[in-house]
């Protein structure tokens, strides 16, 4: 199956407030992300970033327009298309370890090594046993991650995934998002606002505009993997003030 995703002139909007004027999140929004590239999207808040997201996952359907993965048409969620949201969105009745286990236990392939080797990798041992309520937002992001990647999927959809993560840690979770994602090659789309992530993880950057969020300017990073972001130095501060002028 090809991964590939595309959307193309699509439109979407929204009621702010009921009975509220309509507000256009994406007017003719187009982005194509092939196979197995993983491309980050910068851009200001509002713009329409978490909506893109959410029309690939399935949560949403565009007002106009074509969103498809491996050339077919998305029509609602699938377990093979992952969204971590923003939330990080996770089972309230179900604990850590449960939560990982989920989306392996629902396609009837249990597999407990593997989410005692992701508890591992994302630094959770010791809270299995947690509850969503007693965890910190940086902890629910790490389980939302882990829950995500057990399942392999073939398209991730990563909203901010970091953001409530002290520095050290963050990189520590790009190094895990980044080996899982050499290992098994999902096609990635990774909103983000730091363009130090942007570029430490991303074969192309996408940088958008303010609502309604239109692709302005396309990065490519070609540098060779793990990266050294203070060897991009150029990139970082090019890339720093075509986000600026957008916001
Ligand atoms: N479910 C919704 N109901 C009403 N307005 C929404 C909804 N989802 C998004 N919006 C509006 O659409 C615009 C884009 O939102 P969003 O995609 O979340 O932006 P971003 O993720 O770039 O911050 C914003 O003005 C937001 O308020
Ligand atoms: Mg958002």
């Amino acid at each position: 199956m090809s991964r590939a995703i595309r959307l193309a002139g699509v439109h979407k909007a929204f009621r702010e407030a009921r009975g509220g004027a309509k507000v256009d999140a994406l007017v003719g929004f187009d982005l194509d992300v092939a196979a197995g590239e993983f491309v980050a999207v910068v851009g200001p808040s509002g713009s329409g970033k978490t909506t893109v997201l959410r029309l690939v996952a399935g949560f949403d359907t565009p007002d106009a327009g074509v969103v498809e993965v491996g050339g077919a048409p998305v029509r609602g969620i699938a377990p093979d298309r992952v969204l971590v949201a923003q939330d990080a969105g996770l089972f309230p009745w179900l604990t850590v370890a449960e939560n990982i286990a989920f989306g392996l236990e629902a396609a009837g392939r249990p597999n407990p090594d593997l989410v005692a080797a992701l508890v591992a990798a994302l630094g959770l041992a010791g809270t299995e046993r947690r509850y969503p309520k007693e965890l910190s937002g940086g902890m629910k992001q790490r389980v939302a991650l882990a829950r995500a990647l057990a399942v392999e999927p073939a398209v991730l959809l990563l909203d901010e995934p970091f953001a409530a993560l002290d520095a050290l840690s963050r990189e520590r979770l790009q190094d895990v998002l980044e080996n899982a994602w050499l290992a098994a090659r999902p096609t990635v789309i990774l909103v983000t606002h730091s363009v130090d992530e942007a570029i430490r993880l991303a074969d192309r950057v996408v940088v958008v505009s303010a609502r309604p969020a239109r692709v302005r300017t396309e990065v490519p990073v070609t540098a060779a993997r793990p990266r050294d972001i203070a060897a991009l130095g150029g990139l970082r501060r090019g890339l720093g003030l075509l986000v600026r002028d957008e916001g």
